[in-house]
């Protein structure tokens, strides 16, 4: 699974061969340049799944439920959840919470939507872990974290992202799921991977977390074409012959 939150970037990641395109509320920051994902709204992530939709040919489309948008009630959550499906044209949604949000889960998978859930480091609840730290380092939080993927699964979620928690505690987490895990940071052992998009290929340039391998680095090539762009407009160098239009001489005699 990779990430993609336009037309062109679901191209891409279709093109190159994922089976699941998410479109996070990662594009939170790495697309609309806030410092975290809590201020993507529901129209932020109708908007740029349709884009990812008429992008996309092979992959399914996951729509990432904001920040507010499954919590106030299970009614308002499934609302939003049909919205990404009918509006949007999304196949599946992704929440993030464990045991907490099972009963959410539940109402959406019962109206026929596939629910992916997503535990571990859970962004949209940043204030509360102190950061963006490993999870499930102690006892307590890893056997929480258990409970959390198993009460998911209980509640009809036909995967989990394991986001930034130690290998060991994926790879348990892992062999006890009848789901597939999909992991970001959470080493080997997860049934699939996914990243960002923007990291993946060097498109974010202002920073990556540890678990990014960087296979591009297109920042720094899309500046250097935008500078030999405007270093060839400055010479005189573009446009070149190729690139223009002209017209017939004797209709130019007679505009002089
Ligand atoms: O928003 C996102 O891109 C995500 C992935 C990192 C799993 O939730």
């Amino acid at each position: 699974m990779l990430t993609a939150y336009d037309y062109p970037s679901a191209r891409v990641v279709d093109s190159g061969g994922v089976d699941v395109i998410l479109v996070g509320d990662s594009l939170g920051m790495v697309v609309l340049g806030y410092d975290n994902t809590l201020s993507v709204t529901m129209e932020d992530m109708l908007h740029h799944t349709k884009a990812v939709v008429r992008g996309s040919q092979k992959a399914m489309v996951v729509f990432d439920m904001p920040f507010l948008s499954y919590h106030v009630n299970r009614e308002e959550a499934l609302r939003n959840a049909g919205r990404a499906i009918q509006e949007a044209g999304a196949q599946a949604v992704k929440l993030e919470g464990g045991q907490e949000v099972a009963p959410v889960v539940e109402t959406i998978v019962k109206a026929g939507i596939p629910v992916m859930g997503h535990i571990g480091l859970t962004p949209q609840s940043i204030h509360q872990l102190g950061g963006f730290k490993v999870q499930g380092k102690d006892e307590s939080t890893a056997r929480k974290m258990i409970d959390d993927a198993r009460a998911l699964e209980q509640a009809g979620a036909f995967s989990i992202v394991l986001e930034t928690v130690p290998w060991q505690l994926a790879r348990i987490i892992t062999g006890k799921a009848t789901v597939p895990t999909i992991g970001i940071g959470a080493g080997l052992h997860c049934d699939g991977q996914v990243l960002v998009t923007h990291d993946l290929l060097g498109i974010f340039d202002r920073f990556a977390p540890k678990f990014v391998r960087r296979y591009a680095n297109l920042y720094l090539e899309m500046v250097s074409a935008v500078e030999r762009y405007v270093a060839e407009v400055g010479n005189s160098e573009f446009p070149a012959p190729e690139h223009t239009f002209s017209m017939k001489e004797e209709l130019l005699e007679k505009l002089k």
